[in-house]
């Protein structure tokens, strides 16, 4: 364990506020990531210790979450045939954001545990026709959306297509 909490090993990136829990930071310490810190270990003990399960119960309904995620991108891969896609709020970063959508071809935008990050006075609908509007024919959009605050295993899941 370093000073601030993180799990030995892991780097401390300078621009990252270790002080303030981070949404992705907590999401990662629920999936059983090791890129999150004190902080965030305790805020997602204190928001979800009176949940259905507890912490416990909240940590298995969001890896039941990443696994319909990654049922949604085989889905888009293999009965669809899209193979490059716009993963918006997608947690801690792993790489580089992609800068090479080919918009000529079809692109599957995941909206994956993000739209209620949003409030109606931001138009959540708006923004997400903004972000299909430009993408060709045959993409897809894929969204999941806790139906009661951050409990993964009551989310509602759903997918569809852009017609020509
Ligand atoms: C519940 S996690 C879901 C992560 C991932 N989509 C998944 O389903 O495994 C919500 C993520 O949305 C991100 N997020 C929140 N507000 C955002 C915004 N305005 N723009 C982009 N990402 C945002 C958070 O940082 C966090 O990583």
């Amino acid at each position: 364990m370093t000073s601030n909490g993180a799990p030995a090993g892991s780097a401390e990136p300078a621009e990252i506020d270790t002080s303030v829990a981070h949404a992705a930071r907590v999401y990662d310490y629920l999936l059983g990531g090791r890129a999150n810190f004190k902080v965030d270990r305790d805020a997602a003990a204190r928001a979800y210790a009176a949940f259905p399960g507890g912490l416990d119960g909240v940590r298995a309904d969001v890896r039941q979450h990443r696994a319909v995620l990654g049922r949604m991108v085989r889905y888009f891969v293999e009965d669809a045939g899209i193979v490059q896609f716009l993963d918006i709020g997608t947690g801690i970063p792993r790489k580089t954001a992609a800068k090479t959508l080919d918009f000529s071809r079809p692109t599957a935008v995941m909206l994956f545990g993000i739209l209620h990050f949003f409030s109606d006075a931001d138009d959540p609908r708006g923004l997400i026709g903004q972000l299909m509007a430009p993408l060709a024919a045959g993409s897809g959009l894929a969204m999941s959306h806790p139906q009661t605050p951050a409990v993964p295993s009551q989310t509602w899941v759903g997918a569809a297509r852009k017609s020509g």
